[in-house]
């Protein structure tokens, strides 16, 4: 549909944003339900997220998503912000209800909403993490949520014991932590049934870099990474050929948009479109 003067607004700010596939994503989305609405990316700079948040108000922007460098510098502007995303401390959702900003973090239900797509049942399981960034933290939390044994494996040990600690705290969880290296992997992977990689080793251009050695990958593991440029990651297609079940980066992408879209719009996210959208945009930029 093409824009109108009625057309409703949403969008993403962050630094960098030309890459972003959430615009393809969601426009593809509001044409598939017939709505008058539209999706465009903003490039905003580091230390602009409260100027966001007014022009969110005056422009009557019903939505936006939130990107690096803004996900944590936009929280105390907003006029609420979900449980869960107040204990992740980071938002990457924003609603508008005439004027009130809502946030939420809709990576952390994204990921559990792709785990329950691949029918993956993570409470009471060891579950090792690798990472321990930003995009490890939504991951962690929403793990340790749904009661997995989870085990924090970072590059900088030191990053892992202070995520582990933190999520152990809020969630009254038990978290082990350790350095990410074969020596851990093979502690731990023989008893788990999911590892996680949220680290960028595998990410375009480093694609011949796996976080895991492929002889610890194993058929009772599922394997999920949440790079999807490429879509096959090294990780991956080293757990396809050790007989382990494999999610890829693009569920996750397009699962936390098809919450950000029920959340805006409160209709059904189309969520087959979206992930063609995504996997044709992939396959443009050679993905
Ligand atoms: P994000 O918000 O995307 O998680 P980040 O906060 O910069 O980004 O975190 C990147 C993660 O990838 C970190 O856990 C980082 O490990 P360090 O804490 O040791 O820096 C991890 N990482 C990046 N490149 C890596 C590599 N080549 N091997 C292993 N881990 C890597």
């Amino acid at each position: 549909m093409r824009p109108s003067g009625r057309s409703v607004v949403c969008g993403i700010i962050g630094d960098p944003i030309e890459h972003s596939m959430s615009p393809s994503m969601q426009n593809a989305a509001f044409e598939a339900t017939d709505l008058d609405w539209v999706y465009v990316a903003f490039r905003v700079a580091k230390g602009s997220a409260e100027s966001c948040t007014h022009a969110m108000r005056a422009l009557g922007i019903r939505g936006l998503n939130v990107t690096v460098p803004h996900k944590i510098d936009i929280l105390p502007f907003l006029d609420s912000v979900d449980e869960r995303a107040l204990r992740i401390g980071a938002v990457n959702t924003v609603v508008n209800d005439n004027g009130m900003l809502h946030g939420y973090n809709t990576d952390a239900e994204g990921f559990v909403r792709a785990l329950d797509a691949h029918g993956v049942e993570a409470s009471h399981k060891p579950v090792v993490l690798m990472g321990a960034g930003g995009a490890a933290r939504a991951v962690a939390y929403s793990l340790a949520d749904r009661g997995a044994q989870l085990v924090i494996l970072n590059r900088t040990p030191e990053r892992a014991a202070a995520l582990a600690m933190e999520v152990a705290e809020a969630m009254g969880a038990m978290v082990s932590h350790g350095t990410l290296d074969e020596d851990s992997l093979s502690e731990w992977l023989p008893t788990a049934s999911l590892l996680v990689n949220t680290t960028s080793a595998g990410m375009s251009p480093n694609i011949d870099q796996s976080p895991c050695p492929e002889h610890l990958l194993h058929p009772g593991l599922t394997v999920c990474d949440i790079v999807y440029n490429p879509r096959r990651t090294l990780l991956l297609r080293h757990a396809t050929a050790r007989g382990a079940t494999t999610i890829e980066g693009v569920d996750m992408l397009v699962w936390q948009g098809a919450i950000a879209f029920e959340l805006w719009t409160g209709l059904r996210a189309p969520v087959d479109i979206m992930r063609a959208t995504v996997e044709e945009e992939l396959n443009r930029v050679g993905g």
